[in-house]
């Protein structure tokens, strides 16, 4: 498919009402220029989200969900982003324009088109083989045995492979494919200049993507031989640490569920499907990567993981939880009973309900985190218990809220015999961050410099005129992350050059740009937070100080935390000291024209 040309994604945003669009799922109500309603990406029973029709953006003061038109429609319908454009085209009447391609961008879409068909048939003559061959009396027997009936095979195109030497080939070949391209797809394996079928006599599982295409295939053999499963080698089309097993299938279901269970097993999949529980997908193996908790992420952000209670993976949980973190998501950890997966769970009698009742008392990622470290660090000697008091300190200062963290204290504190001096000693070096809501557990956990930057940059978006005198002399070392730099600089340059005396609008921000993460929240928080005029200046010093503190601990950790005030000689040099003496200097000035209000001065 070409790509919609960037006047036709503009024509469609003019074209489109954003009131509209939302309607079918929340009621909004005018409050000021804006509209208010319950949110719907999360459970909450007073409105927290705010809609902006004129610049056509939406963002939640609960669950931290923003984005403009097109990112409703893709997060709602879970869409991607070109047939966003095209259903809400279709909606408005606007009639799509394409970006001319080149012959060689041509060629290589024709290339993949036809690997793509040719995968799909493959899948068509396995599961057909699977379904009529006498030969595959076996493996019918098999499924059936392991309690798997005829809806979930055929939903997930499950198949059987001959197991003579080169039956697919000839099948594609008589349909007109070269050897070659049985090469690209993965499906034939070259010996001696003989080409075979590279999968034989297994059960055939296809991969698909989240639009139900077949990229490749797991075999898994009938019996206990070895490997139990042969995976489709990495292609063009198709890489085994991108690829989430199943999420073509279960998307629909994780968009209405707002939930998704991660498993291991592409068998567990099949059995949960089964069981009714269709919000379940594989990892493909044990290993959960960025990538693919990204694709998950554009249907939910609230992850069950119900990995095997073997230490493969348990260690493999962690692994998922840091990557989890870093992409703010909710986590809760489903504990399996030993020995036992998903699978054997839900093929049981009363399955889907143990299932359930499992997730329904799932501990977050911070309860298991704080479970499992107390259980790994043998509490028995003085040392362990040392050892865990350091390890938890580093667990709760993840906490996504005072709450949860309270509450995890308490259990330590009994825990670890703890003296309440040693608890307030522990919850002193756990930064404190208060932000809980209705829902709020898919709030992604901002440090307080970012929600101070924030802070900020809507209010330079309220008063342009004011704010263009502060961003000139601020650079991107006053913001701490990427996302926050982008939309300063974003911000600035449209104040500054003063292009833009009305304001930003949001929605033309460029598709690849990291302030479209937040623009839509700073606009609309711009328009509907009121502030105190000294608030824009009391925060440009707070950034200004924020800043100084990181240069003065950056230059301190550099010659170590033992050096002293006094003396400071620790290699650090008199240029190196005078650098530290004019920051301290500078910073103590900025404290002090924050404490006192008087921000004409400084
Ligand atoms: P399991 O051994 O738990 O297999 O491996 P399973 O899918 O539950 O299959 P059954 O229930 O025994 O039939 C979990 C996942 O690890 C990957 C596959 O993705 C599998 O689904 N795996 C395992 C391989 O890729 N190759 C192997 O040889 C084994
Ligand atoms: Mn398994």
């Amino acid at each position: 498919m070409a790509l919609i040309a960037q006047a036709s994604i503009q024509a469609v945003l003019d074209a489109c009402d954003m009131l509209e669009v939302v309607a079918p799922y929340t009621t909004l109500k005018k409050s000021g220029a804006n509209y208010m309603g319950r949110c719907p990406f999360h459970g909450e029973k007073t409105p927290s989200f705010s809609v902006d029709p004129a610049q056509k953006l939406y963002y939640c003061f609960g669950c931290g969900e923003g984005g403009n038109v097109f990112t409703f429609m893709e997060k709602k319908e879970g869409l991607e982003f070109a047939d966003a454009v095209r259903t809400l085209a279709d909606k408005y009447g606007v009639s799509l324009q394409y970006e001319e391609s080149s012959p060689e961008q041509e060629r290589r879409r024709e290339t993949r088109d036809r690997l793509l068909a040719l995968l799909d048939q493959a899948a068509a003559y396995y599961s057909r083989y699977l379904q009529e061959s006498n030969s595959a009396a076996g493996a019918r027997k098999y499924l059936a045995g392991r309690g798997f009936h005829e809806p979930v095979i055929n939903e997930y195109r499950l198949g059987f492979s001959p197991a003579s030497g080169a039956s697919l080939i000839k099948a594609a070949t008589a349909k007109g494919y070269e050897n070659s391209e049985l090469m690209a797809a993965g499906l034939i394996l070259e010996r001696d200049g003989r080409s075979r079928d590279r999968f034989r006599g297994r059960l055939m599982f296809p991969f698909t993507d989240h639009r139900g295409r077949v990229l490749g295939f797991g075999a898994r053999v009938l019996d206990d031989s070895k490997p139990k499963y042969l995976n489709s080698p990495d292609s063009d089309l198709y890489h085994k640490t991108n690829l989430v097993f199943g999420l073509g299938n279960a998307r629909a279901s994780i968009t209405k569920e707002d939930r998704v269970f991660i498993v291991e097993g592409y068998t567990d999949v099949l059995a949960l499907h089964q069981a009714g529980i269709a919000n379940a997908v594989a990892s493909m193996g044990t290993a959960l990567t960025e990538h693919q908790l990204r694709e998950i992420s554009r249907f939910t952000r609230n992850i069950f993981l119900a990995f095997d209670a073997d230490t493969a993976g348990q260690a493999a949980m962690l692994r998922a939880l840091e990557i989890a973190r870093r992409l703010n998501l909710s986590v809760r950890v489903i504990q399996l009973p030993q020995g036992r997966d998903p699978a054997d769970l839900a093929l049981a009698v009363n399955g889907a309900a143990s299932f359930s009742d499992l997730a329904d008392h799932a501990p977050s990622l911070l309860e298991y985190q704080v479970q499992s470290t107390l259980a790994a660090s043998g509490l028995e000697s003085s040392q362990g218990r040392v050892r865990a008091f350091s390890a938890l300190k580093q667990v709760l200062s993840e906490a996504s809220s005072s709450i949860e963290r309270d509450e995890q204290l308490r259990i330590i504190a009994d825990r670890l015999r703890l003296s309440p001096e040693n608890v307030a000693y522990l919850m002193e070096s756990a930064p404190l961050n208060d932000k809980e809501q209705d829902g709020g557990t898919r709030q992604r956990v901002l440090s307080h410099e970012e929600i101070a930057e924030r802070s900020f940059l809507s209010m330079c978006l309220a008063n342009p005129g004011e704010a263009r005198r502060y961003l000139q002399l601020m650079n991107d070392a006053h913001f701490t992350t990427e996302t926050s730099r982008s939309a300063f600089n974003w911000i600035k340059e449209r104040l500054v050059s003063g292009k833009d005396e009305s304001g930003i609008d949001a929605a033309r921000v460029p598709m690849d740009s990291k302030a479209r993460e937040i623009l839509p929240e700073l606009v609309i928080r711009s328009r509907t937070e009121e502030s105190a005029p000294q608030a824009l200046p009391e925060y440009y010093f707070r950034l200004c100080e924020a800043e100084l503190s990181r240069r003065i601990s950056e230059i301190k950790s550099k010659f170590g935390d033992s050096m002293d005030e006094d003396t400071g000689d620790k290699g650090i040099g008199d240029a190196g000291l005078k650098e530290l003496y004019r920051l301290e200097t500078r910073r103590r000035e900025i404290l002090q024209v924050i404490q006192s209000g008087s921000w004409g001065s400084a």
